[in-house]
């Protein structure tokens, strides 16, 4: 393992003898099995994968080697995309590494630090636009409709097959698919890209079962729950503040040949299960992970019964990205003392006794 995706999935990725086998390392991602919030939940066998130890600290990275691989098999001479900051991120480091120029539309103001930091450091040109994310896409396929510059959002056809990959990993990893997937959404496309890699390897003889999709958007960015866009979305969780997604049908039809959900968490019960993985589980993941969670504490609250039941939580990003988040929602246990050791003796007793 750790050949990357191209390499190691590459019978099941449009891959062909002009394809570059690029990898940063992508994919391989670990599933970890929760010591804590499953006893809690009734779950003897909760799994998290955690999809922020890629590259560039998202399961972008899945896509995102796959769409630049072919980019550059075709001849592209720069690549575009519209991002709340992964994709943007992703695209910059594959981009650097391949010598591709990176053309970047963020939303002003919306992108937490880490994400801007990365895309600032990989060098890749930022547009900063006076609108959503959801004008941004908007403009970057116009613009790429015009101009000789790939679209590497998940509109491109191969960074869902890419991201598919994640799928397969659980699958080698359990033995079979899980009874329940639980999965944030925002423009849709992960949750889409799972589930034909759920298909694809029960096709192929490689598993038996087919999971549940469950998708969870935030609140105030709930396109698919309410039934239609949203024109001002609004969360906490910014990288799921989307309110128009482009892969809509592809989630519902997961959602209903699965026989799983799609519903929405609020803001606060984001970061109730945004502290509650770091706290418990020593998983710092980015709040719009923790959506998946969160969707998995309401369900268990609305009477879901999850015993004997295998159940995988995908946390999409690192919590490293957005760490004014951290800093502003966690009750920090830091006092300032005086560099003596009775100090500490004082200041440990309640921590250590
Ligand atoms: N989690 C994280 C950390 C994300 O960055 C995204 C999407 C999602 C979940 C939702 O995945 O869009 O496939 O439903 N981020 C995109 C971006 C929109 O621009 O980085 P989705």
């Amino acid at each position: 393992m750790g050949a990357g995706i191209l390499e190691t999935y590459r019978e099941f990725l449009p891959v062909t003898d002009a394809t570059p086998l690029i990898t940063m390392g992508e994919g391989n991602t670990p599933l970890v099995k929760s010591n804590r919030l499953g006893k809690e939940l009734g779950c003897d066998e909760l799994y998290f994968k955690l999809e922020g130890c890629n590259p560039t600290g998202s399961f972008k990275d899945r896509g995102m080697v796959v769409a630049i691989a072919k980019a550059l098999e075709d001849g592209s001479r720069a690549v575009m995309c519209a991002s709340t900051g992964n994709t943007s991120a992703s695209a910059a480091a594959y981009g650097a590494y391949c010598d591709l120029p990176v053309l970047v539309l963020i939303p002003k103001g919306e992108v937490a630090m880490g994400k801007l930091a990365q895309a600032m450091a990989y060098g890749a040109r930022i547009l900063m636009i006076n609108g959503n994310f959801d004008s941004a896409l908007a403009l970057a396929r116009a613009y790429t409709c015009k101009h000789s510059v790939t679209l590497v959002n998940s509109v491109n056809p191969h960074r869902l097959e890419g991201q598919k990959t994640g799928a397969f990993e659980i699958i080698e990893s359990l033995g079979d698919a899980p009874d329940y997937l639980f999965i944030p959404v925002g423009n849709a496309g992960n949750i889409t890209a799972y589930w034909r890699g759920f298909l694809e390897y029960q096709r192929a003889g490689r598993s038996l079962r087919l999971p549940k999709m469950m998708g969870f958007q935030a609140e105030g960015a709930a396109p698919i729950v309410r039934g239609a866009p949203v024109a001002n979305p609004q969360t906490i969780a910014s990288a799921i503040r989307i309110g128009n997604p482009a892969s809509w049908q592809g989630a519902v039809d997961a959602r209903d040949s699965s026989g799983g959900t799609i519903d929405m968490v609020s803001d606060d019960e984001i970061l109730d299960a945004y502290r509650m993985i770091a706290s418990k589980e020593g998983i710092f993941c980015e709040p719009a992970s923790a959506a998946s969670f969160a969707g998995l504490v309401k369900m268990c609250r609305q009477g879901l019964n999850l015993e004997g039941q295998r159940v995988v939580c995908i946390f999409t990003g690192n919590g490293l990205k957005d760490p004014d988040l951290a800093v502003r929602s966690v009750v920090s246990q830091t006092t300032e003392i005086e560099p003596t050791l009775e100090a500490v003796e004082a200041a440990s007793l309640a921590t250590a006794s």
